[in-house]
């Protein structure tokens, strides 16, 4: 067995943040649509930080219009995560890109994700479980919104409820009804804290909106009670070391704190979070936590023990992967 054939379990990933350039380009020239300015002299997404980053994610996912569209993304991207050897893909799905929080059309746009899902377990293996997420920059009405079409949709294929976007808007009590609405249709919880907010914002997030899990959560390393907390509670990290390294919350892996976590007995995972945007993939994570941290085939075994623990699929479907 080496790194790369090793089956992987990611939990921390955006469907729309996966898109391939090339694809993203195709459509928008179908489209007739103008969004050369994303695009760097490479042909990938350009962006100088986090906010022009967000830009840029948005700008792109306006290019995808239709079910049928996210139906192609979705076959295109599980396609990509098989060859990564990845065997289960909790992937995060927006009701505000995908018709605009409005219950029949999500029902649309989720029942033709679910085929491509469908078609590529059977095809290549993978088995996909949906996340859906409001956006914290949208405001808290329309993470209520949100909620109402996750509990509306709660079941098989969609397993989660969780918040992305830019985590210095608002103060996470703002979306306390939200998540307290997913909690009661039965759906997993998740929020990203702790990438760009410190500590204080690990805290208050786990406090107002009970999460099973903490997207990105790096920052709690700057407090070793929280980090002790983490540990005892068992509260489990999504860490995407390489989007963070390209984000720029960590200058260099060496200095990327995973490895501290996962040593004071934090439960930590590996994702891509958005593989294209940050020129990632799960081996490329896998390749440079081994060269970096000297992480082997057991280390990755038990981190991804602890990710299908952590994930938020019945356990039926658990029982299948691997
Ligand atoms: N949406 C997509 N990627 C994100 C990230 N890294 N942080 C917050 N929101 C996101
Ligand atoms: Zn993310």
């Amino acid at each position: 067995m080496t790194l790369s054939n090793i089956p992987k379990i990611e939990l921390h990933h955006h469907l729309e943040g996966a898109a391939p350039p090339a694809l993203i380009r195709d459509m928008a020239k179908a489209r007739h649509l103008d969004i050369s300015g994303i695009f760097g002299p490479d042909g990938g997404y350009a962006y100088r930080d986090f906010v022009q980053f967000l830009d840029i994610y948005e700008a792109a996912t306006s290019v995808l219009q239709s079910p049928d569209d996210y139906a192609r993304l979705t076959a295109v991207i599980l396609e990509e995560a098989a060859a990564e050897g990845v065997v289960y893909l909790e992937t995060f799905l927006s009701p505000d890109f995908c018709g605009g929080r409005d219950l029949l059309a999500w029902r649309e746009y989720l029942h033709a994700i679910e085929e491509a899902a469908h078609h590529a377990q059977a095809v290549h293996g993978i088995t996909l479980r949906g996340i859906v997420t409001c956006i914290r920059h949208f405001g808290p009405d329309k993470a209520r919104e949100t909620a109402l079409c996750a509990a509306e949709t709660a079941g098989r294929f969609i397993v989660g409820f969780g918040i992305a976007g830019d985590e210095g808007a608002g103060h996470p009590r703002d979306f306390a009804w939200a998540f307290d609405m997913a909690r009661e249709a039965g759906l997993g919880l998740t929020a990203h804290a702790g990438e760009w907010g410190g500590p204080g914002a690990v805290r208050d997030t786990l406090e107002a909106l009970r999460v099973d899990r903490i997207g990105h959560g790096v920052r709690a390393v700057e407090d070793p009670a929280l980090v002790d907390h983490l540990a005892e509670t068992g509260i489990v990290l999504e860490v995407c070391p390489g989007s963070n390294i390209a984000l720029g919350v960590y200058p260099d892996w060496p200095s990327h704190p995973i490895d501290r976590l996962r040593r004071a007995g934090v439960k930590v995972t590996v994702s891509t979070d958005d593989p294209p945007f940050f020129h990632t993939t799960m081996r490329r994570e896998y390749d440079r936590l081994a060269e970096t941290f000297g992480w082997d085939e057991g280390d990755f075994a038990q981190i991804n023990r602890v990710a299908l623990d952590a994930a938020f699929c019945d356990a039926d479907t658990r029982a299948e992967i691997v």
